[in-house]
């Protein structure tokens, strides 16, 4: 049965974005695929009374069951209610490649989807995000495209962690996607006023999962001269940060230490993000560090404890854990806490 996301609590991204980019600060996305992150997410955003974009991907609505998610955003909500505090809460689709996908997640209770046809020509790109839009807009649901690629290879070096758009692409074709990385300023106004989205993710030089960078070059930087150009084309423009984990050495350290095998991490600095919203990036986008987070508390305690059988034991500290690092992130980085 559809839903419409009023019913389940949400709002839109619109109003968030709007007082964000009023006050220079950034609304966390935080992917999830299962309770304990869920928890984590709610619980630290309201310890920090911050606004909070819940994402998921396609597959991890598969994981956690379309009837399933619903129940437990609409538990989400009702648990924040009864904190007695008002934190706008809107469910995003990350990553959505087909128009059938961002309409069954329109229908089943989202506020906001992502159309990614990034993978595609300008000219596809355009066609494919246009149709998203305006089914969106028809449901007053709001729509992130996007332009550039964020690579799932870097430096030649093929990572086990694709970007989902990269997963199904001949070996041909990635390689000009490298090629292609960066989002062209010189092209975002034109996409915007073609397909109307109400906000779009850029490239501008991070990518997904724990492999970012090359780790044997210096701190690397991301493209700040590209995002200032984008922003001189859209200043008062939802633009938005994928790929954005600080990939922390404490975790990767103690997965290597327990067992793991997680050699040359690399992610984005504290002060690159910082710099990147003062730059304007409305919209952070967070997902692996939340899964390094659990891997590293789960090998600790189940190597340090070997009788432990427990789940709620390493799950639930592994939840403490990642309150304390979503707490740490709206204050000291993103800046949203105390909406
Ligand atoms: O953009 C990628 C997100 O981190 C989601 O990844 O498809 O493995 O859930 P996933
Ligand atoms: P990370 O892999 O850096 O957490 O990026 C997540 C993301 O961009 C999801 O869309
Ligand atoms: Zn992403």
């Amino acid at each position: 049965m559809s839903i419409n996301y009023k019913k389940l609590g949400l709002v839109t991204t619109q109003e968030m974005f709007k007082k964000a980019l009023k006050k220079n600060f950034a609304i966390p996305a935080y992917n999830f695929s299962n309770m304990e992150q869920l928890q984590a997410i709610i619980q630290g955003c309201i310890e920090t009374n911050s606004p909070v974009i819940l994402q998921v991907s396609s597959s991890a609505i598969k994981y956690i069951n379309p009837i399933l998610l619903r129940q437990m955003i609409f538990g989400a909500i009702k648990i924040i209610k009864k904190n007695k505090i008002k934190i706008p809460i809107a469910l995003h689709l990350d990553h959505g490649n087909t128009f059938e996908l961002c309409k069954s997640c329109i229908d089943n209770g989202f506020s906001s989807v992502m159309i990614d046809g990034s993978f595609l020509s300008y000219e596809k790109n355009i066609f494919l995000t246009k149709k998203v839009v305006k089914y969106a807009h028809s449901k007053n649901v709001v729509v992130e495209g996007e332009l550039g690629a964020l690579a799932g290879i870097e430096n030649n070096i093929n990572h086990t962690h694709f970007h989902n758009k990269l997963r199904d692409i001949p070996e041909k074709r990635k390689i000009k996607i490298e090629k292609n990385f960066y989002t062209q300023p010189e092209k975002v106004k034109n996409f915007i006023s073609k397909t109307r989205v109400d906000s779009l993710a850029i490239a501008i030089g991070t990518s997904h999962g724990v492999y970012k960078f090359k780790t044997d070059k210096n701190t690397p930087s991301l493209r700040f001269d590209i995002l200032q150009k984008i922003k001189k084309q859209l200043p008062n423009f939802p633009i938005v940060l994928h790929g954005a984990s600080s990939i922390e050495s404490k975790y990767v350290n103690i997965i290597n230490q327990y067992g793991g095998d997680i050699k040359n991490s690399a992610g984005i600095s504290e002060n690159q993000l910082r710099k990147a919203i003062k730059n304007g990036i409305c919209k952070i986008n967070i997902d692996s560090d939340l899964r390094l987070t659990m891997t590293a508390i789960i090998r600790k305690t189940l190597t340090e404890n070997p009788k432990e059988f427990d789940p709620r034991k390493y799950l639930g500290l592994c939840r403490e854990e990642l309150i304390k690092i979503i707490k740490y992130k709206n204050k000291k980085i993103f800046g949203s806490a105390g909406w």
